[in-house]
């Protein structure tokens, strides 16, 4: 089992919190979203009102060694302002300062350690650099979901040296929708899946195949699926090497009777850098043009059947959403999810993105923090921070 912050005790005790906060930024050093600072807000402020010293931890970025542009100083600083507190944001994230600034806490304080990663020892998972972390910490709190996916000194490793564990609200609900999505749901249940690659998202596919009734497939992916199926794609981007791989999924779909709809149109163009798009059929893109978003007709199938499901997953974009002449079907996709009162549930980065872009965030059940960690979760595979937070009962 897994414990909740909520059962921990964690008055005036020093509370070592994992998150998330691998925020983008703005180039002014400002925090350019802050969804996955707000997600944790609940652990945090629980841990403030409770009475703990509480000790933030967080990645950002992928440096290698101390790198000033990934400071967590803007994160520190939305954080504040979020908290209506002061956050302390320790030189480093072990050492001197950060041992005075963790042991000077006092009940109800927030301190934030300079991100881990500027350690080598984090991402090696080594044992030095997780006893060193866990020396702040008589509770160990895991609420970074979106790293879950990692074996890391911070969400691993220091574990073993910590008297209580357990995970915070953000960690539980993610485990809890996503969960679900691999259990019983109400029918239809449509994963709508789109893009770039077949070779990023075989393992939702392969890992949903037995679960859901329908997959709607949109992105540069369903080129490949559409040119395996013996379409003309023109120059549209496939992944020629995993066209194998696409035909014996839609062998293996048809034989337990999932279907697999494909985009019937598409908005093609000569360049990505068009200023405009044309409908084509999907599986008949003239030569020297390529697929860059679904067509409008097949947005309103994939919509219509988003209206009538009762569980949607959806991960990944329709088309080149970025470029407003190849958004369309990308939004029309987030407002038919938005639009649905079944359980719907919406990971990864960009497809989140277009929800945020859409304003429909708040109308959706759950959007994952998690990139990675949501598609390992969906995939099946046992994601080490999580297991690393079990107790036996
Ligand atoms: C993410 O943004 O997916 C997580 O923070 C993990 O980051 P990473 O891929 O650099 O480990």
């Amino acid at each position: 089992m897994i414990k909740s912050i909520a059962d921990l005790p964690i008055e005036g005790r020093r509370v070592f919190i994992r998150v998330d906060f691998n925020v983008p930024l703005t180039p002014a050093k400002g925090v350019a979203d802050d969804s996955r600072i707000r997600a944790s807000l609940p652990t945090i402020q629980h841990a403030v009102k409770r009475g703990a010293r509480v000790i933030l931890a967080s990645h950002l970025g992928r440096p290698k060694g101390p790198t000033p542009a990934l400071s967590l100083e803007p994160v520190g600083a939305r954080l504040a302002d979020l908290l209506g507190q002061e956050v302390l944001l320790t030189d480093e994230a072990v050492g001197d300062g950060a041992r005075k600034v963790v042991s000077d806490l006092r009940d109800g304080d927030v301190a934030l350690l300079e991100n881990v990663r500027f350690f080598p020892g984090e991402e090696a998972n080594d044992d030095n650099f997780a006893r060193q972390l866990a020396s702040y910490a008589d509770v160990y709190i895991n609420d970074a979901f979106g790293t879950a996916h990692r074996a890391h000194a911070s969400t691993v490793g220091m574990l073993k040296y910590v008297a209580e564990k357990g995970a915070g609200f953000l960690m539980l609900k993610e485990v809890e929708f996503l969960g679900k999505l691999l259990g019983n749901v109400e029918r239809p249940y449509l994963a709508v899946v789109g893009g770039a690659k077949v070779s990023d998202k075989i393992g939702v596919l392969e890992n949903l195949l037995g679960r859901v009734d329908a997959f709607l497939i949109g992105g540069a992916m369903a080129n490949t699926f559409v040119k395996a199926k013996g379409g003309d794609v023109g120059k549209s981007r496939v992944e020629e090497d995993k066209m194998a791989l696409a035909r014996a999924f839609l062998a293996k779909a048809d034989l337990r009777g999932v279907e697999v709809l494909l985009p019937s149109d598409a908005v093609a163009a000569t360049s990505i850098d068009a200023t405009e798009g044309t409908p084509v059929r999907a599986d008949k893109v003239p030569a020297d043009m390529m697929a860059l978003d679904i067509g409008p007709q097949a947005a309103a199938g994939f919509a219509d059947r988003i209206a009538r499901a009762r569980t949607v997953f959806w991960n990944g974009p329709m088309g080149v959403f970025e470029k407003k002449p190849f958004a369309a079907g990308t939004l029309a996709v987030a407002k038919a999810v938005a639009a649905s009162r079944g359980l719907t549930v919406v990971g990864g980065g960009d497809s989140v993105a277009a929800v945020n872009e859409m304003g429909v965030a708040d109308q959706i059940k759950h959007i994952s923090t998690g990139g990675g960690a949501s598609l390992e979760f969906i995939e099946g595979k046992t994601l080490p921070g999580i297991a690393a937070l079990e107790v036996a009962e």
